[in-house]
């Protein structure tokens, strides 16, 4: 089966007469189980859910390739998944490789706590593979790509290739294209990490993080990490993720397709003075994008004048919801620098394309930039 139609289907339950096609979320702490607990599979809801083993399989199929199977385990947030993922590797002494721009929370958890634990930390830009010139001795690598807000984009294969060499793990946070735009694992990287509380489930509602691997210890370690630390997705949550993921192929084919056409719109206006986006040709790493995504992802960045430009554009706008995050249903936009924390302009916009009508959103982006120049 094509992987659209392995994705839509993935929610449905064996077909059982008289039984729903969907099963519905599973509430409970304890589980019946009594003499030897290894021989039941649930036991107590911290290590374990049925609804989760859903949304686990239905992921895994997803990271899944040709010659490999993947094993997932799902997070109550995208950096749950990202401290699962330092918490199981790192040790102090070791050295973690991370992009200079990236999600900056992922940054600022390295820094404040692993840093702090004994960890070394080496920066090297994503764009030019900038992070192959740091391997010496590193235990892993934490890739962004495309890197989140400034779409810098590294090719995963050669970089997963100079990492193993060098003795290290790779780690690919895949928030920004899903696994259905682009499959870290299949590229050679030894884990692949994201919020799906973006794109994969798309619908704005709430927070979910997943972690992927081939490595049955390194699962083993990841599940462990999350049975003590305890701070698990809720069975409703995993039910919600599970039902959105099923529209993952259609939403994601028309927002990544508003996604190209706004980004070669914006590089047309005069008041746009940087357009970031790897579906563009002119993106310098463009071909790299071309040969390991199926989808650009829905995340379009762009440089306005200063500050009082984007905040006059977005309060100018009528379908771009002012807001952080991305890869919903319905298109959003903030002035990304409103954070800090990030090295760019005070005139960036993070834009999120959503599944509107591509004409109604370029005749308001349109608008809004005539208005902002005013
Ligand atoms: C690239 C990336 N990774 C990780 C995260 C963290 O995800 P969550 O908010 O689900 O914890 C985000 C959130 O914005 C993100 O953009």
């Amino acid at each position: 089966m094509r992987d659209a139609t392995k994705i839509v289907r993935s929610g449905l339950t064996r077909a059982v007469a008289g039984e729903p096609l969907h099963a519905g979320p599973v509430f409970a702490a304890p589980y019946h189980a009594p003499g030897d607990p290894a021989g039941v599979p649930y036991t107590y809801a911290r290590a374990h859910n049925p609804t989760w083993t859903h949304l686990e399989d239905a992921i895994a199929q997803m990271e899944s390739g040709s010659g490999y199977t993947a094993s997932a385990l799902v997070f109550a947030s995208g950096m749950a998944a990202t401290t699962a993922v330092f918490g199981a590797v790192l040790r102090p002494g070791d050295v973690v490789v991370l992009p200079e721009s990236s999600y900056y929370a992922a940054r600022v958890l390295a820094q404040q706590y692993f840093a702090k634990m004994g960890v070394q930390l080496r920066y090297a830009p994503t764009a030019n593979n900038g992070q192959a010139g740091q391997l010496e001795g590193a235990r892993l690598v934490w890739i962004e790509t495309p890197s989140n807000p400034t779409m810098d984009v590294c090719d995963i294969a050669a970089l997963a290739d100079a990492a193993h060499r060098a003795g290290a793990l790779v780690a690919v946070d895949n928030t920004t294209p899903t696994p259905l735009g682009q499959q870290p694992l299949a590229l050679g990287a030894d884990i692949s990490v994201a919020s799906d509380t973006k794109a994969m489930t798309g619908h704005s509602d709430l927070l979910v993080g997943h972690v992927a691997v081939r490595d049955a210890e390194l699962l083993k370690k990841l599940d462990q990490w999350r049975t003590l630390t305890g701070g698990v997705l809720g069975p409703m949550e995993a039910w919600l993720a599970l039902r959105s993921m099923a529209t993952l192929p259609l939403r994601l084919e028309r927002s990544c397709e508003n996604a190209q056409a706004i980004a070669e719109f914006l590089t047309t206006r005069p008041e746009v003075e940087q357009v970031l986006y790897p579906g563009l040709t002119t993106h310098p790493a463009h071909a790299v994008a071309k040969q390991q995504m199926r989808y650009f992802g829905p995340v379009v960045s762009f440089v306005l004048r200063d500050k009082a430009a984007a905040e006059s554009f977005l309060a100018h706008s009528k379908l771009l919801t002012d807001a952080t995050s991305f890869g919903g249903i319905t298109s959003s936009a903030e002035r990304r620098a409103r954070w800090g924390g990030d090295a760019i302009a005070d005139g960036f916009i993070r834009l999120s394309a959503g599944c509107e009508a591509i004409e109604d959103l370029l005749e308001d982006i349109a608008q809004a930039l005539d208005a902002a120049r005013s």
